[in-house]
């Protein structure tokens, strides 16, 4: 990011004042006097000080936890105008998107930001946190389709990796099952229980590790704490 505008953004001034305050050699990155405009700066990890004073870097990023309706896409903008998810978040002038996706017809929980380098942890394969959803689901579900959904199924050229599954009721009409993936493959859980021959008939993501929906009614986000932040940062 360029220096005037990560200035500007931490609330400094205006760019173009910023690029003042530069000219003036007032302002250093990493204890280095930068008097050119147009430098770079890493906001996670370069220390700016103007007039020796430390820019607060940690302000610039932002995370939310969205308790998302079904009905929205999980896009920044979509060329089909429909509804999505960054309506339901404050405005902001920093760049957020959402971390993952949930389908248009899935709810609950999702993680909004603009720190790259988290989003790329949490969306990465290797990634251990479970990710837990509830799911509705037509007819009866037995425990040997819990046994085969815990075990893996072939959801179509990939084989689900283990998964704890668990009934919370059925009967010969409906069933809900929690359960907890630790992959993120298109339309996974749907997919899952296509291949043990069920229809998912809505679902909710409830849980992202520990992280879950309290007190959040269906439509609305709330910031992360900052204990929640390092919990991420850290698993
Ligand atoms: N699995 C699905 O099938 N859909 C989602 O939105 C998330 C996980």
């Amino acid at each position: 990011m360029r220096l005037n505008k990560f200035m500007a953004s931490c609330g400094v001034a205006s760019r173009r004042k910023c690029d003042e305050i530069i000219l003036e050699g007032r302002v250093k990155i990493n204890a280095k006097v930068v008097k050119k405009l147009g430098v770079q700066v890493d906001p996670k990890n370069d220390l700016v000080t103007i007039d020796d004073g430390a820019i607060r870097i940690r302000g610039y990023y932002e995370y939310y936890l969205l308790n998302k309706p079904v009905g929205y896409v999980t896009t920044v903008s979509d060329p089909q105008g429909r509804k999505t998810v960054m309506d339901l978040i404050p405005e902001s002038r920093k760049r957020l998107y959402p971390i993952g996706r949930l389908d248009y017809n899935t709810s609950g929980l999702l993680l909004i930001t603009n720190d790259g380098d988290l989003t790329q942890k949490l969306t990465h394969p290797s990634f251990e946190l479970g990710k837990t959803y509830v799911a509705k689901v037509a007819g009866e579900v037995n425990l040997m389709d819990i046994a085969r959904l815990r075990a893996g199924v072939d959801i179509g050229g990939f084989v689900t990796s283990k998964a704890e599954a668990n009934l919370i009721s059925a009967n010969k009409n409906e069933s809900r099952v929690k359960i907890t993936i630790h992959e993120g493959k298109n339309r996974q859980v749907r997919r899952m229980f296509k291949a043990i021959g069920k229809n998912v008939l809505s679902l909710e993501r409830i849980a992202i590790g520990k992280l879950n929906l309290a007190g959040l009614k269906v439509g609305e986000c709330r910031p992360l704490t900052d204990k929640e932040v390092g919990y991420l940062k850290e698993v």
